[in-house]
């Protein structure tokens, strides 16, 4: 038997919609599989009741699949489902990791990241590495149709998490289909800073670059008091504030040291709202671990 962690992650980043993902040190997935004649799962902890066990209907079966890796496949759920926080895609990635090394199948980490997202896209109905890639190989990753690129950046983060449901398919449907020029220019010029920010663990322009007037602003409608959270952030001290994927987790980057305040004016601020919430300090992390 083998349990692998793999963690959380944010998708977007504002304005690397659909590209962009980073690695949370937390929460993360817990997966244990052992070998098996046919694939089994098991789901326990942060809404499991809404994961269906069935290897057909369950991310991780279409990984075993893929993979020709019969298994008993148990899901300790760390990351709550329709969190914005790649929940479906931690244990989609957790599985690909573990499944590999049990059964010795060889494949890279680099390798194995269109077959996790082929898992993710079971339950989405649309496959997007954005969440898989830095769930397999941690730090900050650019996901195109080309590949996967990978910087081990380490940026202090805090994710907040309201008690609200916004279903993916609203929050898609929700995009604009269009762009003007202008929005294009800015938007090209805050994920390059942004990336910059990646390659020098730079905070500042980090947050910098995840400014973005395209996706999210017609988003930011579909989560109850948004505005003032991210306004509350920026005034503890972030220096960046938006959606993590697609909602309603708000991610802000920030400084070391100014993680608390910034997760406490948050949380303060979306009780205002009376939304409860929870937030995740943390840093951009590793990605998924065998143990
Ligand atoms: N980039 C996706 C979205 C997140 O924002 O809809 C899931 O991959």
């Amino acid at each position: 038997m083998l349990t692998v962690r793999a963690p959380a992650t944010s998708a977007n980043l504002g304005s690397g919609f659909d590209v962009f993902g980073v690695a949370l040190e937390r929460p993360a997935d817990i997966v244990r599989v052992s070998k098996a004649d046919r694939t089994t799962i098991e789901v326990t902890g942060a809404g499991s009741q809404f994961i269906p066990e069935d290897p057909e209907k369950n991310t991780v079966g279409a990984v075993a699949e893929a993979l020709s890796a019969p298994a008993h496949i148990q899901i300790d759920k760390g990351v709550r489902p329709a969190s914005g926080l790649g929940s479906s895609a931690a244990s989609a990635a957790a599985a690909a990791v573990g499944l590999n090394a049990l059964y010795d199948r060889g494949y890279s980490r680099e390798e194995l990241v269109p077959v996790a997202a082929k898992g993710e896209a079971v339950v989405s109905g649309d496959a997007h590495d954005d969440n898989v890639a830095p769930s397999i190989l941690g730090g900050f990753t650019i996901a195109t149709e080309s590949g996967v690129r990978q910087v081990d950046a380490s940026i202090p983060l805090v994710a907040c998490l309201p008690d609200i449901v916004v279903s993916t398919r609203d929050a898609r449907r929700v995009v604009p289909e269009h762009a003007r020029v202008e929005q294009l220019v800015e938007t090209v010029g805050n994920a390059a800073t942004l990336t910059t920010g990646m390659h020098r663990d730079d905070p500042g322009l980090v947050g910098e670059g995840m400014h973005d007037t395209v996706v999210t602003p017609a988003r930011a409608k579909l989560i109850d008091g948004y505005e003032s959270v991210r306004e509350a952030a920026l005034a503890a001290g972030a220096t960046g504030v938006t959606i993590s994927g697609a909602g309603p987790t708000v991610i802000a980057a920030c400084y070391e040291g100014s993680q608390r305040a910034i997760a406490s004016a948050m949380l303060d601020t979306f009780g205002e709202h009376d939304v409860e919430a929870r937030a995740y300090q943390s840093r951009i992390g590793r990605g998924a671990q065998i143990y």
